[in-house]
C-alpha cells in the first residue's frame, strides 16, 4: 500500500455473510467476544440497531454496533483487526454510527468500557464522550469494572463539525498509511 495505490475502506451495513470474518475478529480481541448466535439475534432486530462494517479490499477489518433507544444511541460492540489497528477503521465507523444516530433524531451517544482499556477510552474522548461513572465488576470475565461513558448533545451543529473532523483527520499514531473511507450508508 502506497500514496499511489489507496486502499479503499468500505462502510457498509453488516450482513449474516460477513459473520465468520466478524466472529474472526472478536475471537482475536483481548476480550471475551460475542456468540454467532448473540450476532444473529441482533442483525435480526434492524428497526432499532445498526450494524456496521469496515471492508478493505472486500475484507473485513473491523465492525461496530448501536442500538437506539428514544434519544440515546449505545455503542454495544466494536473491535479492529488486529492487522489494521491505528489507521482510522474504528473512527470511520464510530463516525458512521454518530451519524446514523443522528438521522434518527438521537441526542446523545452512550457506552460501557473497560476500565483498563485505554486505547477504546481514548478513541471515545475524541468523539466528545466523557466518563459519567462506573459499573463495579460489570464484566462476567474476570469482573473488570466497566467505566460508563456518555456524549451528550450530538444532534447540533457542533458535533456535526466534530464529526466531519474526524472524518478528515489521518490518524497521528499510525505505524502505516492511513486509508480513505468512503462511507455510501452514512448522511451526514
Ligand atoms: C479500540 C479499537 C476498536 C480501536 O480501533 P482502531 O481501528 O485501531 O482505531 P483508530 O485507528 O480509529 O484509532 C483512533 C484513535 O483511538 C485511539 N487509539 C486507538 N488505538 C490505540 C492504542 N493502542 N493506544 C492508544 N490510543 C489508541 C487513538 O486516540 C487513535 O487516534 P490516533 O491513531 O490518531 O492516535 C481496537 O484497538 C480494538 O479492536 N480493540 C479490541 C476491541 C475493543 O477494545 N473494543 C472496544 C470495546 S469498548
Amino acid at each position: 500500500m502506497n500514496d499511489a495505490d489507496p486502499t479503499m475502506v468500505a462502510i457498509e451495513p453488516m450482513r449474516r455473510r460477513h459473520l465468520r470474518s466478524v466472529l474472526r475478529i472478536e475471537a482475536a480481541a483481548e476480550h471475551e467476544g460475542w456468540s454467532l448466535g448473540l450476532f444473529l439475534a441482533e442483525l435480526r432486530r434492524d428497526t432499532d440497531r445498526c450494524y456496521l462494517v469496515a471492508r478493505v479490499d472486500g475484507v473485513v477489518a473491523g465492525f461496530a454496533g448501536m442500538l437506539f433507544t428514544d434519544v440515546d444511541g449505545h455503542l454495544v460492540t466494536m473491535a479492529t483487526d488486529p492487522a489494521w489497528r491505528r489507521r482510522g477503521i474504528a473512527t470511520g465507523l464510530l463516525v458512521a454510527l454518530a451519524h446514523e444516530a443522528r438521522r434518527r433524531g438521537m441526542r446523545n451517544l452512550t457506552l460501557e468500557v473497560r476500565a483498563g482499556n485505554a486505547a477504546a477510552q481514548s478513541l471515545y474522548r475524541s468523539f466528545g464522550f466523557a466518563p459519567v461513572g462506573v459499573r463495579r465488576g460489570y464484566y462476567a470475565d474476570g469482573g473488570e469494572d466497566a467505566v460508563v461513558m456518555w456524549a451528550e448533545g450530538i444532534d447540533g451543529d457542533g458535533y456535526a463539525e466534530r464529526l466531519r473532523a474526524l472524518a478528515a483527520r489521518p490518524p497521528s499514531g499510525a505505524t502505516a498509511p492511513a486509508v480513505p473511507i468512503s462511507t455510501p450508508g452514512a448522511r451526514p
